[in-house]
């Protein structure tokens, strides 16, 4: 029989999904993230076939030697930036990821983010909740309007074209997008401008979305000298990874008046916040749950425990990634 072990508990139809295979199935009953010693303990306490892992839990050498036997780590997440590749790869260790299941639930997240900033909703209910409201007034928490205006993308793989798709179809947005490598589809489907560089994105969008996977050449993609670049009445909104924008950075643009206001659903140092953002009335702010609707966090467990089943029957794991 094989054995997995499940680093936290997530929804129970991946768990019943592998039970049902005839796979034994140890989740940790800690309700909160493993520390490395916790986590190399328990790998060490049975000789596993395979992890199914978390974006919080921190895999590297390490903790791949706890679990020798172990030939597959199931991400429970699109993101992998917590998993050290190379490690895996000397080891010949299968690493998966769970795309594709949740892009529209994500996408859903940052046009709700983005609409929230421009018609400035978390203000105007902390307003009208707190009694503040005497009377219409022309003048009172103006917003911004988002439709004919310029959508920038950073990074326009499936989520980056899922916001384009909603934002460019239901508010005419213009979209320019910055990649790495170019979206044919994107340009057809939305008329969408390709730029060669994030700069060139910057400069002309009234909100700019992040949707780039976390790597050495993504870290701090926005620093002070990018954000300088945005224009004053812009938006920016992160879904993606954290440490994407220069956090303290951010905070003095915000404060500063560099750009219009932001919404973080990731951040830097999660789950601390930068110093001062917390206060900043153009910030709303989300605890990393773009992906968090009880739909898709039931399809991230079903899809990084088919990894697994399939892995042990065929030899391949269908969300593998490769480096
Ligand atoms: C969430 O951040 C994910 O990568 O799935
Ligand atoms: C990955 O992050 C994606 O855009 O699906």
């Amino acid at each position: 029989m094989k054995t997995v072990f499940v680093t936290r508990r997530i929804p129970e139809s991946g768990i019943k999904l592998l039970e049902s295979k005839g796979y034994s199935v140890d989740v940790s009953p800690k309700d909160g993230v493993l520390s490395r010693e916790e986590l190399v303990a328990a790998l060490k306490a049975k000789p596993y076939d395979a992890v199914l892992c978390l974006l919080t839990d921190k895999i590297d050498a390490e903790v791949f030697d706890a679990a020798p036997s172990a030939k597959i780590f199931a991400n429970y997440a699109v993101g992998f930036n917590n998993i050290d590749l190379e490690a895996a790869k000397a080891r010949g260790v299968i690493v998966s990821n769970t795309p594709d299941v949740l892009t529209e639930t994500v996408a859903e997240h940052t046009v709700a983010l983005l609409l929230a900033l421009a018609s400035r909703i978390p203000e105007s209910d902390r307003f009208t909740k707190e009694g503040k409201y005497v009377g219409w007034d022309p003048l009172l928490l103006l917003g911004t309007d988002l439709s004919h205006k310029t959508l920038g993308i950073l990074g326009a793989g499936r989520i980056g074209a899922r916001v384009a798709h909603h934002l460019n179809r239901g508010f005419d947005m213009n979209v320019a997008y910055y990649d790495v490598k170019r979206n044919e589809q994107l340009e057809q489907e939305y008329r969408a401008t390709y730029y060669a560089t994030p700069e060139e994105v910057l400069a002309i969008a009234d909100a700019v979305t992040i949707h780039v996977p976390l790597l050495p050449t993504t870290t701090h993609l926005l620093d002070k000298g990018r954000l300088a670049m945005m224009k004053p009445t812009a938006f920016l909104v992160n879904t993606s990874r954290g440490p994407v924008i220069d956090e303290a950075a951010l905070v003095e643009a915000l404060k500063g008046g560099v750009i219009r206001g932001a919404a973080l659903d990731v951040f830097e140092n999660e789950p601390a916040l930068a110093p001062g953002l917390a206060e900043l009335s153009n910030v709303i702010l989300t605890p990393h749950i773009a992906s968090a609707t009880e739909e898709t966090r039931e399809k991230m467990g079903e899809i990084a425990v088919r990894n697994i089943i399939s892995f042990f029957e065929s030899g391949q794991a269908p969300n593998a990634v490769d480096k």
